[in-house]
């Protein structure tokens, strides 16, 4: 079938051409983290965006309920980020070695603006999982710097996500990677916050401060003066949206207060808006030292990301030699993604998107409760921004999980898409992260699409 696209790519493509390049990217091509033989010969090729819609080869649009990969904040489509890159590439692509441009130097301004602590300095890196590395570095420098010399430990959460390089997996543990061999020695993990299977009976605040506190009890059994940072996501992505109650992230700020410990907020997935503030431990009245932020900042169109430090953080790294961040990464904050950053960041001032992730994140919530008339909904979170998720279970009561043999996670996605809906991210949790752009019709359109898919799998299930 020809495509319908008609800006920047050839207005058809012929069938042999699709097929041609189905050919291409099955011998030739990795997919990140996805088994060759579930996509070879039927990869989705997209070509054109509009809003949070995508058009893909063959011309059929689908709603992308995920933005991209967490990332499409402003929505697909947005010619002034083009002509913001093209006119940076045009003048200067990239600056002389020791040496900036002005994206840059405006972006590092814009952002510290935008942040909570007026003062922060950033460090701009390609990615998130860079970004993490950097918080990670900056954060055993700092407490170096800060007379705890041997402080070289990290704690962190089980199931987290911080990233799929080496240093970054040891962080997260998530069951989901690889086994690597031994991790990044220091890292120590901890019990997660999770709303829905309660890691400890009691009441949900309790039990928060609870999982907080098992922060505390390992710092002290380690020793305070040998551990660096505490990171963590404010909300657990790859745990399945967990959102913890505001006293949490308060208690974590307390502990690294207490024994001199550099908090990082992994706001890779969180950060620009995504929960309704512009960084979300905002909601909590809590200011992290470090800030790590992928993603959201150009929305995509570029690769960036950055490590926020506040100005207390920051000025440490002032001074001669002995104070020098010797950290560098030939394309951090490239000029190119800098301009775009700013161009996708006036597009969120101008469209007050932040705003529009509280209101509408209220009303996906809200409408996502419908849902719960389906046996097999166990749970719904969100109702902090445009971030969700709905859990499925075999049995409500008991919480019991679909055993793996039920394919939810193959099952799903196929039959949204059917639906004209692409969630990379649906099995027994269906993730929505759609573009803070979204209006209300399309939070409609999402929800309409799991109801009728759920229907199809109960039908499929015999429930
Ligand atoms: C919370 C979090 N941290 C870090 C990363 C790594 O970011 P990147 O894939 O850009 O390296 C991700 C990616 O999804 C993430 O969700």
């Amino acid at each position: 079938m020809a495509s319908t696209i008609t800006s920047g790519i050839p207005e058809t493509l012929s069938g042999e051409r699709i097929e041609e390049l189905q050919q291409i990217a099955g011998d030739h091509m990795f997919m990140h983290a996805v088994q060759i033989n579930d996509w070879r010969g039927n990869l989705r090729i997209y070509v054109k965006g509009e809003g949070v819609w995508v058009e893909d080869v063959h011309g059929n649009r689908h709603l992308d309920a995920m933005a991209g990969l967490w990332y499409k904040a402003v929505g697909y489509g947005r010619k002034e980020i083009a002509d913001a890159v093209y006119a940076q590439m045009t003048a200067i692509d990239s600056p002389p070695a020791g040496s900036s441009t002005i994206p840059q130097i405006e972006l590092a301004g814009k952002v510290a603006e935008l942040y909570p602590d007026h003062g922060a300095r950033s460090f701009f890196v390609s990615g998130g999982s860079e970004a993490v590395e950097t918080a990670v570095k900056m954060a055993k420098k700092y407490s170096q710097l800060n007379g705890k010399g041997g402080a070289f430990k990290v704690v962190s959460r089980r199931y987290s996500y911080h990233g799929g390089t080496a240093m970054a997996v040891s962080l997260g543990r998530n069951p989901a990677a690889d086994p690597m061999g031994p991790e990044m020695p220091g890292a120590l993990h901890v019990t997660n916050w999770n709303s829905y299977r309660l890691p400890f009976a009691g009441d949900p605040v309790d039990v928060a401060v609870k999982c907080a506190n098992e922060i505390e009890e390992v710092i002290v059994h380690q020793g305070p003066e040998t551990v660096a940072a505490i990171i963590a996501e404010p909300i657990s992505a790859a745990y399945g949206i967990q959102i913890p109650p505001a006293e949490y992230w308060q208690r974590l700020r307390e502990i690294a207060d207490k024994y001199d410990v550099v908090l990082i907020a992994d706001e890779v997935i969180t950060g620009f808006g995504r929960t309704g503030e512009w960084f979300a431990p905002t909601n909590w009245g809590v200011q992290p030292d470090i800030t790590v932020v992928a993603k959201a900042i150009t929305s995509g169109y570029a690769p960036l990301g950055a490590a926020i430090a506040t100005k207390k953080i920051a000025d440490a790294f002032i001074g001669g030699p002995k104070e020098t961040f010797r950290h560098l990464i030939t394309f951090g904050g490239h000029p190119i993604a800098s301009a775009a950053a700013l161009a996708n960041l006036k597009i969120f001032e101008r469209e007050d998107l932040v705003g529009n992730s509280r209101r509408m994140g209220t009303y996906l919530y809200e409408k996502l409760q419908d849902l719960f008339s389906h046996k097999i909904v166990g749970d719904v979170r969100g109702g902090l921004g445009l971030l969700a998720a709905v859990e499925l279970v075999s049995d409500r009561e008991n919480k019991t999980p679909f055993p793996a043999d039920a394919g939810l996670a193959k099952k799903l996605p196929k039959m949204l898409f059917d639906r004209n809906m692409v969630s990379f991210r649906a099995g027994d949790v269906i993730t929505i992260c759609p573009p803070l752009s979204i209006n209300k019709d399309e939070i409609d359109f999402i929800v309409d699409a799991i109801d009728g898919a759920l229907d199809e799998l109960e039908g499929e299930l015999g429930i």
